[in-house]
């Protein structure tokens, strides 16, 4: 039986401290304030609409906090990350992405028996189920694996209907672990598919990473022998990625599930909206940026102008943050990680070095000072997916094994919360006015 968190059956403590006022005109209405345990402070809009006839409107949500959460906390200007109160670079020297997943669902970490009966738990459910590779074969060998990450997981759902309702948390718990550990065997069969590769099966004695690799790159005839630095290096990147407030994807989980829809649904939707290239999407266009100067195509230095010169499209990828006003936290650490993997494999790689010398131009450029433009997490961290082998095409799906425990941990915690609403929002309409409906001649 899993444990559940502290606010599975209570609502979580808020606190109330003051009013704004808000003055429209002659109209005026107190909204009050809420404060988190860090953070900034929110006004409370919740009754905005129905008391004064406005709507709120924040593009892109950036000001908007849309829930109260106690998974992650994210100071952008001083560079903070914690997951559960834990600061991130405390998992650095020895990475454990199950134990960090089992943190974010269950709000602490985990003791010796509780990680060795999560462990069992991934261990014993890393098959899919046996027609699922007709699934895959349907699709052609030219398929982007996150298209079938996401297809695969909604089909997940079809296979194990028992976890539709997930009132009781016994069930919960099973559903969480068996997504996480077959997520990772479907990752490696797309990979295996679009290669024409016959499938292999998880290794019950192998840890997580060590599995996945081998589920990659073993042949039948012979096992694939993953060095530890990359072990390490690739644990290391998937709790990275584990979880970051209300990104993206992670809203898109919230979203979906606020529904009601059932988890493999609203983690099958977190996936496509990792796919963009302005989210998960940019580990794939840094490597594509990189290897354009490494190929002759343009230099770093044309490269940062053209992403200053606001008359082209062009963007310095892996760079400037919705949140952080300062360097993330997850590229110092992946730039350190960096390091230590080549080293370590005695590689050598243009890329890293063209990188460095991308950053020193943009963090001196005043361009990306006055911006507040830093290398986010997807700077470093095709690099060291490069230097495991990882094809390029396999990026974004990295990184949604990652967010997976973050996805599941939030999806968790809006669905123990009793205020919990389907989302919502509401639009300025910009559109025409009332206008008659009359046919184009000769439409008909
Ligand atoms: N290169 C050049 N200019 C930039 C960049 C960049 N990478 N990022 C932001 N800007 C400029 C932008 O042109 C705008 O300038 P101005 O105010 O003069 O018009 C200003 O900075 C604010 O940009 P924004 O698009 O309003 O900022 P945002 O918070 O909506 O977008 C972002 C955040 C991450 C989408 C954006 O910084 C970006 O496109 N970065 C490159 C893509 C990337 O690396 N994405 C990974 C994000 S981290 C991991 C993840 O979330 O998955």
């Amino acid at each position: 039986m899993f444990p559940q968190t502290a606010s599975a059956h209570s609502p979580l403590p808020r606190t109330e401290d003051g009013n704004a006022t808000l003055t429209i005109g002659e109209q005026s209405c107190e909204l009050p304030i809420r404060r988190g345990t860090e953070g900034a402070p929110a006004i409370d809009i919740t009754n905005l609409r129905s008391r004064t006839g406005y709507l709120s409107f924040d593009n892109g949500y950036a000001n908007t906090a849309s829930c109260e959460s106690q998974i992650t906390y994210i100071d952008g200007e001083k560079g903070i990350l914690r997951y559960r109160g834990i600061p991130i670079e405390d998992f650095e020297s020895r990475p454990n992405f199950i134990e960090v997943s089992w943190l974010l669902l269950f709000g602490r970490l985990p003791n010796r028996e509780e990680y060795t009966a999560f462990s069992r738990e991934l261990v014993a459910h890393a098959d899919i189920d046996e027609s699922m590779k007709n699934l895959f074969a349907g699709f052609p060998r030219t398929a982007p694996p996150m298209a079938i990450l996401s297809a695969m997981i909604n089909a997940l759902s079809c296979f194990h209907q028992e976890f539709y309702e997930l009132d009781d948390p016994s069930q919960f718990e099973k559903a969480a672990a068996q997504i996480i550990s077959k997520v990772r065997t479907l990752a490696a069969f797309a990979f295996r598919r679009s290669n024409g590769l016959p499938y292999i099966y998880p290794d019950r004695r192998l840890p997580y990473v060590v599995n996945f690799l081998h589920m990659m790159f073993s042949n039948t005839y012979e096992q694939h022998l993953c060095h530890d630095a990359v072990a390490d290096a690739l644990s290391l990147f998937l709790i990275l990625h584990a979880d970051h407030e209300q990104n993206c994807s992670t809203s898109t989980v919230r979203m979906v599930g606020s529904s009601g829809a059932n988890l493999f649904a609203s983690c099958a939707a977190g996936v496509c909206a990792l796919w963009g290239p302005l989210h998960g999407g940019a580990n794939v266009a840094v490597i594509q940026m990189l290897e354009k100067m490494r190929d002759g195509s343009i230099t770093p230095e044309e490269y940062v102008r053209l992403a200053k010169d606001k008359d082209s499209d062009v963007r310095l990828m892996g760079f400037g943050h919705r949140v952080y006003k300062t360097f993330d936290p997850r590229a110092k650490m992946l730039q350190r990680m960096c390091d230590r993997v080549l080293t370590t494999l005695g590689v050598t790689d243009p890329l890293l070095d063209l990188a460095r010398k991308l950053e020193e131009i943009a963090l001196t450029d005043s361009y990306f000072i006055d911006h507040n433009l830093y290398p986010n997490v997807d700077f470093y961290s095709g690099i060291i997916l490069k230097a495991a082998g990882i094809p390029v095409n396999m990026f974004t799906v990295l990184f949604a094994m990652g967010r997976l425990p973050g996805w599941i941990a939030h999806w968790k915690e809006q669905n123990e919360r009793p205020e919990s609403r389907i989302a919502r929002p509401h639009q300025l309409y910009t559109g025409n006015p009332k206008t008659p409906y009359v046919a184009a001649e000769g439409a008909r």
